[in-house]
């Protein structure tokens, strides 16, 4: 384990079994011989991204979008798109793929900026990781792999300034380690 992890609280190995259970419960919702274009909220989604996909024997595109919401360990409570254009899935079935709901904020721009730009015939969300808070978040999601406690984790693209996103693992970042 990382020296500044504190402790693990998914293994690679109980990411793996979850990610075969959600993406066989994605193949059969959307397993109609259409095609799905997954959009990837960039950069905390990419390996949770290419595992799920891996997994999931479809017809689909793939396509990104840049946003942040989060310096540190504090969210900033506005989201920043950054660039100006929506990827273009107009008359698509778009599933939208995010590594954690915790506010919600994040989840609820990019869907409001869908609903009201893009176009989509159909528009759902599937999360990494949905935080346990006591205020509910804005925004839900219709795929979540695991809830956690309110707790700082990063890994498996999780980051602390730009850093730990390559740790094969999500854990507790130790309060020390925080900038
Ligand atoms: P909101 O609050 O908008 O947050 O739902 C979503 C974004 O905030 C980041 N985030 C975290 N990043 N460890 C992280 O490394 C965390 O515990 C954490 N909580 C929120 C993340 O980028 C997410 O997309």
């Amino acid at each position: 384990m990382h020296d500044d992890i504190e402790a693990v609280l998914l293994s690679e190995a109980a990411i793996h079994r979850r990610l075969d259970e959600l993406a066989r419960r994605i193949t059969a919702d959307y397993d109609d011989g259409q095609p799905l274009s997954v959009v990837a909220l960039l950069n905390g989604s990419i390996p949770f991204l290419a595992d799920l996909l891996r997994r999931i024997p479809l017809p689909l595109r793939v396509e990104s979008l840049r946003v942040s919401s989060y310096q540190g360990r504090a969210s900033r409570g506005t989201v920043r798109f950054h660039e100006p254009a929506l990827p273009e899935v107009c008359g698509r079935r778009v599933l939208l793929v995010d590594d954690i709901l915790d506010t919600g904020e994040t989840l609820r721009a990019v869907q409001e900026r869908f609903t009201a730009e893009a176009g989509a015939s159909d528009l759902r969300t599937c999360v990494l990781l949905r935080k346990e808070r006591q205020i509910p978040p804005r925004a839900q999601a219709d795929y979540v792999a695991f809830s956690i406690p309110d707790r700082f984790v990063v890994g498996y693209g999780l980051d602390c300034d730009g850093l730990y996103r390559n740790l094969p693992y999500i854990g507790v970042l130790r309060e020390e380690r925080a900038p």
